[in-house]
């Protein structure tokens, strides 16, 4: 199994330039069910995640062909289900549900189950489909689902979920009559979805605030024209503090700063400069770290996506911070892992307290889910010494070209395998 290597200390410098987001490229993608033909995506970032949901696709009938563009043709739909081994491996696969329900009229989708950030369940979005007219069954730990007509309706979504709104619009523009998503989520990448399927002709209005008002349509066709992926906002975060935590200069590029700003916010009151640019945001740390108190909300709120390598860099702030995580019950795994680099972090329940340290330094550690292992390799970014982060494939899953972007800021990271020890950190143990 592969970890990343890294040998701390070493102030990053320089650009890096941001990918596509993951987590607009999974709905996406899968809303290409929803129109027969060959759909065209620029800017999918080649991560495990988005492989996963194109082998999903093949699974359902869809061929894909990666290139610069990757094209999907939609044409067939030959299985309307997301089997167990797929959803086990990735729970954003439930994303097909809405689509194959609005295409073919059923869908037999795998219960995601629970994750390492909590139980995550899917209610929300079964609530919002069967306003529009599906049926649901729960059986063999899949949910099947029929629907004959889908008709418009109001749904009022008890919490923001971003996938439960993701799937109820994609649904909702295929209906007959009007939907209206309250509560809905307002994140980058619904807009993005919403952006792509108005490129298939969809009408939807409010992108971007909790109301959106879907006007049916009865039939999407795929766009001729390539839609690209807007760039992802946890990736750049997290190389800006990969900059910040190492006292470093990084200048992201390709981004969209707007949907940066509650980073950019927080990373400002820990005592960063930060310059912003029409797509590229610099960030230099020359002072100390300033504690900082944080609390994740919903788009716009801080992310609870930057939580993790936020909680990174407060572990070398002077003063207390302290973190409140609001939208998973469970997310904290890569406190303890911190710990293991000598951070001071106290939990309790949902609040964090986070005592800043002079110093971390390097050890094993191990993570659960993709964004506390994002931390790990932060910290490991600043301490002394050698960090190994084992089970790299959680990166894998969301970063692109992980060690490649931050050989290139300067650090000196290198992927190693059980037994096996690249050579430049064999040399120097
Ligand atoms: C998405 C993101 C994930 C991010 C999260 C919150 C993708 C692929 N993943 O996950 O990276 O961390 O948004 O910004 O886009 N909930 C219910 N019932 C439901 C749905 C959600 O109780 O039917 C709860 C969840 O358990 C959680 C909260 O609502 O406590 C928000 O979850 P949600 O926004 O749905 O997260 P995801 O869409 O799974």
């Amino acid at each position: 199994m592969d970890k990343l290597l890294i040998r701390g200390g070493v102030p990053l410098h320089g650009k890096v330039s941001i990918s596509g987001a993951k987590n607009a490229s999974l709905p996406i993608l899968a809303a290409t069910l929803l129109a027969p033909g060959e759909h065209r995506i620029a800017n999918l970032p080649e991560l495990v995640d988005t492989s996963f949901m194109l082998s999903l696709l093949g699974r359902i009938g869809c061929a894909s062909l990666v290139g610069k563009d990757v094209r999907i043709d939609a044409s067939r739909i030959a299985y309307c289900e997301a089997p167990y081994d797929i959803v086990r491996k990735m729970r954003a696969s439930v994303l097909v549900l809405g689509p194959l329900l609005a295409r073919c009229g059923e869908a037999h989708v795998s219960l995601p189950g629970g994750c390492a950030i909590g139980v995550r369940p899917v209610d929300q979005h079964l609530k919002g489909l069967e306003a529009l007219g599906c049926r649901f069954e729960l059986e063999g730990g899949y949910v099947h689902g029929k629907v004959d007509r889908l008709r418009g309706a109001e749904v009022d979504f008890d919490m923001v979920t971003v996938t439960g709104t993701e799937n109820v619009l994609m649904a909702a523009v295929l209906a007959e009559g009007t939907t209206v998503l309250r509560n809905a989520a307002r994140e980058p990448e619904v807009i993005d979805l919403g952006q792509f399927l108005i490129g298939m002709g969809a009408k939807i209005q409010g992108l971007g605030t909790s109301t959106l008002v879907i006007e049916g349509v009865p039939a999407l066709r795929a766009s001729p024209k390539p839609y690209s992926i807007l760039p992802d906002r946890i990736e750049a975060g997290t190389y800006l503090v990969a900059g910040a935590i190492t006292g470093g200069d990084v200048t992201i590029e390709g981004v969209r700063p707007d949907d940066l700003q509650p980073t950019l916010h927080v990373l400002g009151q820990a005592g960063c400069d930060i310059e912003v640019d029409e797509s590229s945001v610099r960030l230099r740390r020359s002072g100390p770290i300033c504690a900082v108190d944080v609390d994740t909300q919903p788009h716009p709120g801080f992310p609870t996506d930057m939580q993790a390598q936020v909680m990174a860099l407060l572990c070398l702030a002077e003063g207390t911070s302290h973190i409140r995580e609001n939208i998973f019950e469970n997310r904290f795994m890569h406190v303890s892992e911190l710990l293991r680099l000598g951070a001071r972090i106290d939990i309790a329940g949902n609040l964090a307290t986070v005592y800043g340290q002079p110093m971390l330094k390097g050890a094993t550690v191990m993570a659960t889910d993709l964004r506390a292992s994002a931390s790990l390799v932060l910290g490991g970014l600043a301490a002394e010494g050698t960090t190994e982060v084992l089970r790299l494939y959680h990166l894998d899953r969301g970063y692109e070209r992980l060690e490649e972007k931050l050989g290139a800021l300067g650090a000196r990271v290198a992927r190693g395998s059980e037994g096996r020890v690249p050579a430049a950190f064999a040399a120097a143990s």
